[in-house]
């Protein structure tokens, strides 16, 4: 252990004239900081346990004698104990909003003439506007109370975000106490938090040197710097905030957006100094254009620029579309773009199968990031007869060996924009789209159809189960709610199981308990002898499955639990549909004309059904699937009851059962439970608070009927 020894003034806190206080605390300040540092950051603590909260308790009641002392960097606001899992969440007073966005001049002009019709202003009526950098970090809501700081969220998704108060009291910008006289009570200051490009850079080269994570931008290193579960990480990362807007105020201090950034800075925030007051579109375009000169040269990145009407009041009357005000647009720079040699073409394939092409690039550098992969996003793409909307250059196709322009905007995954053909080598290959699965099993491949029928541009593996990239999704539909509704199976879990070996398909889940002898699942972290009994009980209750859920947990394309209710209702039994499928998939005319005449069945779902039953891979885990398990017959929907046939809409609220119920017992008795009301509806059954469906019932002559009417008609 270090020579460190506790030094504890015996003076008692309450005889320390200011002065000494003044000087204990700043040196306990510091000797605590070290030990953070050691303990937290170098696992290696030079005192006991006991000998640092003794220090934490002098420096607090220092604190708490003399509360000038507690300055922003104060220890007692930062949180000393072990890292909390996660952060807990924080519902925004008011909502965080994000900007709509102008590329182009004009449409900084439409911007500006909207707010003008809004407001039905004259031309010549000036409209005063706050333009400001747009800082690439994150947004952050500040609320103080009584002046103090009490809470700080991240935006999460704009109505709630996380609670990083511990975090963002070790930055230096963040007073912990507003500056001034007459602060609201309560005051939202919300802005940027961001890092510099200089700070980014040393980050790294240190981060590199500990073999830590290196982050590919300042605004990444923001967010994992700022999300650190232990504040004292946080402390030694330099952040930055910018204050530039405001959430819930008790009261407003000024009444121009100018004038807010005046206030903030007269509590002690900082606020960009290149914010400046414009008077008409012209000084807009002039300032977007200044600020993107001077882009490259300031320490922060900046992604364009931001508009706001400067008078509140107006903001007011503008209020907002959606989710972006009316009063404020972000004028964007184009994207950064470079150019750099794609040496090879690889293919990823997503969990649910699909295939996407990823260009691999001889390193190049695009805003401060090192470019290396670059998605291809589709066959199509690559052929360069991509649809409307796509980026790439019209007439451009992309081969190994070419020269490419790469572009990266914002966050977005960089892209090739262009192909420089004077510099395509002569032995530049166009690239073959391939047909099977770089899975180990070679599955063919297909193009998935459009809504419309069309091919899609989207290849697909048709493995299905068997393709080990899409086993984990589909393990996971399989122990769903609506499938198997295995409680104690969720992701986590079938992923450890995966990787583990223990459960590779879904007929391994009925096998697992007369394999724990090997495997010990009691021994496996987060098990226990009682949630592993537990979870074998799950399954055993689950051996017995109704026709529908069993056929939905297969996981066939286009089969959800409509379909399947459709298949069950249509066959009856397992060896019906089983042996029906096997027919389709050999191509069979005769039972894909009886599938097709099934009410709700149509080519997708038989094409699907064919797909997935001509794999045989697919046909093997069914097969091993149904010696485990026992599919009941699905109840024939009745022909001989009242409602047989007939239509039957439920509205309002019902007493005696819950909505689904009701449908439930209808389509048991041969009925057709259906959504909204029409002339083929036979009967409405309205309860109480039923609204528009009523009215539908009346102007369509359906016979309506009360709950109690219902029940006496079906007999129950
Ligand atoms: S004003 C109601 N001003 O841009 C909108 N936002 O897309 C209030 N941002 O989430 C936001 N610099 O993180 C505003 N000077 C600035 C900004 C700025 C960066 C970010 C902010 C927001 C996003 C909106």
């Amino acid at each position: 252990m270090a020579k460190s020894k506790v030094r504890t003034d015996k003076t008692p806190v309450d005889l320390l004239t200011p002065k000494q206080a003044a000087a204990e605390h700043a040196r306990l300040g510091q000797e605590i900081a070290g030990h953070d540092k050691r303990y937290y950051q170098q696992d290696r603590p030079s005192i006991s346990d006991a000998e640092y909260d003794a220090l934490r308790q002098r420096y607090n009641a220092i604190e708490a004698r003399f509360p000038d002392l507690r300055t922003l960097e104060s220890l007692s606001l930062k949180v000393g104990t072990a890292p909390a899992r996660g952060f807990a969440k924080i519902r925004h007073a008011v909502p965080m909003l994000s900007l709509d966005n102008a590329f182009a001049e004009r449409d900084v002009i439409d911007f500006v003439s909207r707010i003008r019709r809004f407001l039905k202003l004259s031309e010549d009526e000036r409209i005063d506007f706050s333009a400001e950098p747009k800082i690439d970090g994150l947004s952050m809501s500040l609320r103080y109370e009584d002046g103090e700081l009490v809470t700080a969220a991240t935006r999460g998704d704009g109505a709630e975000g996380e609670d990083v108060t511990a975090n963002i009291r070790t930055l230096h910008d963040v007073p912990q106490q507003l500056k001034g006289r007459n602060i609201p009570k309560v005051c939202e200051v919300r802005g940027e938090v961001y890092m510099t490009k200089t700070a980014f850079l040393a980050l790294n080269e240190r981060q590199k040197a500990a073999g830590d994570t290196v982050f590919a931008n300042p605004r990444n290193s923001a967010a994992g710097s700022l999300r650190q579960k232990d504040p004292a990480i946080t402390a030694t990362r330099p952040l930055g905030f910018f204050a530039y807007a405001w959430g819930e105020m008790s009261a407003m201090p000024a009444k121009t957006q100018t004038g807010m950034i005046e206030w903030f800075e007269a509590c002690g925030f900082k606020t960009n100094p290149l914010t400046k007051l414009c008077h008409s579109v012209e000084q807009l375009i002039a300032f977007h254009r200044k600020i993107e000169e001077k882009r490259s040269h300031l320490d922060y990145d900046i992604d364009g620029v931001v508009y706001k009407v400067d008078r509140i009041d107006w903001q007011e009357r503008l209020g907002f579309v959606s989710r972006t005000p009316r009063w404020a647009i972000a004028h964007k720079f184009p994207a950064e773009r470079a150019m750099t040699v794609l040496k090879d073409i690889e293919i990823q394939v997503g969990r649910t199968g699909a295939l996407t092409p990823v260009g691999k690039l001889e390193p190049v550098g695009v805003g401060g990031v090192i470019v290396q992969n670059v998605t291809l996003h589709n066959e199509d793409y690559i052929k360069g007869v991509g649809g409307k909307g796509e980026v790439l250059r019209e007439g451009r196709d992309i081969r190994i060996g070419d020269t490419v322009v790469i572009q990266r905007a914002g966050d977005v995954i960089p892209q090739v924009v262009d192909v420089v053909i004077d510099k395509r080598p002569k032995d530049a290959k166009p690239y073959h789209f391939p047909r099977k699965c770089p899975c180990h099993l070679h599955t063919p491949v297909v193009r998935e159809e459009t809504a419309t029928g069309e091919e899609g541009a989207r290849a697909r593996c048709t493995g299905e189960f068997a393709c080990p990239y899409q086993k984990i999704q589909h393990l996971m539909l399989f122990v769903s709610r609506r499938a198997f509704d295995i409680e104690g199976l969720g992701e986590k879990q079938i992923e450890l199981f995966y990787e583990n070996g223990w459960v590779k398909e879904p007929a391994d889940i009925f096998t697992l308990q007369a394999r724990n002898r090997t495997i010990k699942l009691e021994e496996v972290e987060g098990y226990g002898e009682t949630s592993v009994k537990n979870l074998f009980d799950a399954i055993n209750s689950r051996r017995e499955i109704a026709l529908d859920r069993f056929i939905y947990a297969l996981g066939i394309r286009h089969v959800g639990e409509t379909t399947a209710l459709a298949l069950a209702r249509g066959y009856g039994s397992w060896e019906a549909f089983h042996e029906a499928c096997l027919k389709v998939a050999k191509g069979d005319e005769e039972a894909m004309a009886e599938m097709d005449a099934l009410d709700q069945i149509g080519e997708t779902v038989i094409e699907a059904v064919k797909a997935y039953f001509g794999e045989s891979h697919n046909r093997g885990i069914v097969e091993r699937l149904t010696k485990q398990v026992k599919i009941l017959d699905a109840e024939k929907p009745k022909k001989d009851t009242a409602i047989a046939g007939k239509t039957v809409v439920f509205t309002g609220a019902l007493e005696k059962m819950t909505r689904e119920e009701a449908k439930a017992q209808a389509e048991r008795l041969g009925a057709k439970a259906a959504g909204s009301v029409s002339k083929k509806t036979d009967y409405v059954v309205a309860g109480p608070g039923a609204g528009s469906k009523l009215a539908e019932a009346k102007k369509h002559g359906v016979t309506v009927l009360t709950e109690d009417e219902w029940l006496k008609l079906i007999g129950a």
